[in-house]
């Protein structure tokens, strides 16, 4: 841990794992560190990024006025998957903000990433800011062989992947707008909407919605004004194309839950047997489909509350392709 930290205050650039996904970590306060985040990535620069703390304590640090829900909030769920987009301090250079007068953080909850951020404190960094650690687009990792996959290449002899095994969310965390006087959330995750309104005893506004076409397919409308890159419409795409709830054809890749059947010639990828099981699995699956080399993958989504969520917002974007 105290390497890995010295590597971050020298400037390079440290993959760690969370509960939700491998992030690709730098100094937040380094703006050359940062700037190869985005080399790496390959992501545009004005995509803001996540300031990883140690702590509650930290989040003055970063935040300008804190509404009260944002402190509830983050009482009630930190450590954990959620992240929260509070008005920056001075701390939060353009660099991380995308130039917006915004910033979002998280305590993560790993063991890992619980260490490194204390070992980093320690040295006086004030925050690691860290993207999930994939290139641009893509799938993002759950383990640090899927890092190394996705970016082994970029990386440099002094950066390092820190290897804290298979993430146990499996998708990213909850993105809460806590600027205005209600949330807003931004990116469905493990930390619900009913968990959201239930903690702060407020209305929640939801900034994707579910239409039902009537072919069962569910729809995500685009918001416009957030600049949440995983929001556009296509992200989180592996290589194969994806297909949502239809039957899967001989020489497919198919993902559902445990009680429904492979037909013949089908290639199971994963058979969940919960919902939670599922975003655990769903990265890994699509990966799998790419090392495969199997061109098409079918998808029967969750339905319910709670991650299914998550889920289907990251498969509907998927299934939009690269
Ligand atoms: O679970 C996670 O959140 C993972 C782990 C590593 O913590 N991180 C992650 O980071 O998913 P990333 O950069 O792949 O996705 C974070 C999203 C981006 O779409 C970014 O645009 C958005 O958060 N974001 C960050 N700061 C923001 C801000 N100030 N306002 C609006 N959106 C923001
Ligand atoms: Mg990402």
């Amino acid at each position: 841990m105290a390497d890995a930290a010295a590597r971050l205050l020298a400037g390079n650039l440290v993959a760690f794992p969370t509960e939700t996904v491998y992030g690709l970590g730098a100094d937040a306060c380094n703006g050359q560190a940062v700037k190869r985040i985005y080399e790496v990535k390959g992501r545009p620069t004005d995509h803001p990024l996540i300031v990883h703390i140690a702590s509650m304590d930290s989040m003055r640090d970063w935040a300008g006025d804190i509404n009260e829900y944002a402190i509830a909030l983050a009482r009630e769920f930190w450590p954990g998957p959620m992240t929260l987009i509070v008005k920056r301090s001075e701390l939060a250079a353009d660099f991380i903000t995308g130039g917006q007068d915004t910033v979002g953080i998280r305590v993560p909850d790993h063991a890992l990433a619980l260490g490194l951020l204390e070992d980093a404190q320690k040295m006086g960094i004030k925050g690691i800011a860290a993207p999930s650690a994939n290139r641009f687009g893509q799938v993002s990792p759950t383990t640090a062989a899927a890092v190394i996959e996705e970016l082994g290449e970029y990386l440099h002899a002094d950066d390092l992947v820190l290897d804290g095994g298979a993430c146990t969310v499996g998708v990213e965390s909850t993105i809460i707008d806590c600027t205005g006087d209600i949330p807003r959330i931004l990116r469905p995750g493990a930390i619900s909407d009913e968990m959201i309104a239930h903690s702060t005893g407020l209305e929640v506004i939801r900034t994707y919605r579910f239409i039902d076409d009537g072919a069962g397919i569910v729809w995500i409308n685009k918001v416009e004004d957030v600049r949440v890159s995983g929001s556009l419409e296509n992200h989180y795409s592996p290589a194969a194309k994806v297909y949502l709830d239809q039957p899967p054809q001989s020489g497919q890749g198919f993902i559902a839950l445990a009680d429904i059947p492979t037909p013949d010639g089908v290639i199971r990828l994963a058979a969940p047997s919960n919902n939670e099981e599922f975003a655990r699995m769903l990265y890994v699956a699509l990966r799998e489909a790419d090392l495969q080399g199997l061109s098409e993958v079918v998808v029967m989504q969750p339905i319910g509350p709670g991650i299914a969520v998550a889920i289907c917002d990251r498969l509907v974007r998927a299934a939009n392709g690269r």
